[in-house]
């Protein structure tokens, strides 16, 4: 199978050996540059958003990581790995560099990576190729004595830094003057907060002390069902484009989603807009997903006539409409995997995943439809360099030590009311397959 590299495709592009486009030259340099620069999000779809003060940063990483080419990384990893058997997990998203990915024992979307977090409840560490609100999920759901590491800092996620516990505190505060707090006649609590799961572990604390849930793109139906059993409301972040699509297939009229910008009293809404709400939607977004347009899906519906066009419900609500269908990441390969032998599909979600199933499905034909290659940020961070780095700093701890390298813990102020969240999105959908299906690793 050809190996679907999006680091070789834009190595190519920058030296010219073959066309196309790349968002920023940037996205050809290491990533270990940027731990060495200002804090930022590095090259690729964020790279415009503001890195909150005091995001985490990566050290340098040891030059030996470095210089080493990728087949003698993948030699360390795998050799690492072997050395460590089932004292280490390696759990990987869709959209993580192929060369890093090769390497995972999991792979899939951000829930089916929460509930694999608990499928190896002896590992004693689980190295996160992800980023940072993924790797702090699997520290709340895995068992104490389990270290997550998070192989480099710096690889956090824009939107989920839209939205921080204190603008969320005080919007709540905000609105429980409005509402008050008493619930209606039916039972029905004045609003309801659901967190995105690409929130910081804090906001997940904040839905689950506030009678709230997680959910996250797969699940986000089944999850505002179940708060508005709750709740006459609910106050949705922080991405504004999952709320407003996911709630708009529900039924819910685009007048009664308002939106909260954080900045304003009352987020820039009048009192009778806020009373007349269903959802009050945050002033978030992925800047990887705010690329697609329906210009793109017009374009791409008259080169290829017949394309089924899938998009990720991240995406602004014109493009989602414009769409034939409209999925989580695991939705979108599962769709790729059912479909007839020379189908054409072109797909608006992280450029790595669109072109990991372009290889693996030769029999059709799939291409992102942005043409311009501009993979998300801070999930470029992670760089075999770093996953070879911290495996083989296990191979030489003597066990794994309880303060290891680059270890993600929540603490526990919060741990224990992001856990209700968490558990509350886990009852309300329960893992339709079981867990997902190791990968090969090496392969
Ligand atoms: P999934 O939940 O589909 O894995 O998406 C996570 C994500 O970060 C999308 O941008
Ligand atoms: Fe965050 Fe967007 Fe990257 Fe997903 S694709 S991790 S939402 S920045």
């Amino acid at each position: 199978m050809t190996i679907a590299s999006v680091d070789r495709t834009i190595r190519l592009i920058s030296t010219g050996e073959t066309t196309g486009s790349t968002c920023t030259p940037d996205l050809a340099v290491d990533p270990w540059y940027f731990d060495a620069k200002a804090p930022g999000y590095g090259p690729g779809s964020s790279m415009g958003d503001v890195i909150p003060t005091g995001s985490p940063r990566q050290g340098e990483l040891p030059a030996k990581y470095r210089t080493a080419s990728n087949g003698e990384l993948g030699d360390w990893i795998r050799a690492a790995k072997a050395t460590l058997g089932e004292r280490v997990v390696v759990l990987g998203h869709f959209y993580q560099r192929e060369e890093v990915l090769q390497h995972a024992d999991f792979v899939g979307d951000s829930f089916q990576l929460a509930v694999a977090t608990q499928s190896r409840p002896d590992a004693e560490a689980i190295v996160f190729c992800g980023v940072h609100f993924m790797a702090e999920t699997a520290d709340l759901l895995s068992r104490p004595e389990q270290a997550v590491i998070l192989p480099n800092l710096a690889a956090g996620c824009s939107m989920a830094d839209m939205a921080d516990i204190d603008s969320v505190t005080e919007c709540w505060e905000q609105l429980e003057e409005l509402y008050g707090t008493e619930p209606d006649a039916d039972g029905r609590v004045p609003v309801i907060p659901v967190t995105y799961m690409n929130s910081s572990a804090a906001l997940k604390g904040f839905c689950g002390e506030h009678g709230g849930i997680v959910c996250t793109s797969s699940n986000a139906e089944t999850v505002l069902e179940w708060a508005f059993e709750r709740g006459q409301r609910v106050l949705f972040f922080p991405d504004q484009h999952l709320g407003r699509n996911t709630a708009k297939a529900m039924g819910v009229p685009l007048e009664r989603m308002p939106m909260w910008n954080p900045r304003k009293p009352l987020g820039g809404n009048t009192e009778s807009e806020l009373e007349n709400s269903q959802v009050i939607l945050w002033h978030g977004f992925c800047s990887v997903h705010r690329r697609f347009t329906v210009d793109q899906i017009a374009a791409a519906r008259s080169e290829h006539p017949g394309v089924r066009v899938i998009v990720h419900p991240e995406c602004p609500m014109a493009v989602v409409d414009a769409a034939d269908e409209y999925g989580s990441t695991d939705y979108i390969a599962k769709a790729i995997a059912a479909a007839p032998a020379g189908s054409t599909f072109a797909i608006g979600t992280e450029i790595n995943l669109v072109q990991r199933l372009a290889a693996e499905y030769p029999q059709h034909t799939i291409f992102c439809l942005d043409p311009v290659v501009c993979p998300c940020s801070t999930m470029y961070r992670i760089h075999s360099g770093y996953l070879a780095w911290v495996l083989e700093a296990l191979v030489g701890g003597d066990g794994v030590p309880a303060e290891v390298l680059n270890r993600i813990t929540v603490a526990d102020d919060v741990a224990g009311h992001a856990r209700v969240a968490l558990e509350r999105m886990l009852a309300a959908k329960p893992p339709a397959a079981g867990p997902v299906a190791p990968v090969v690793v090496g392969a």
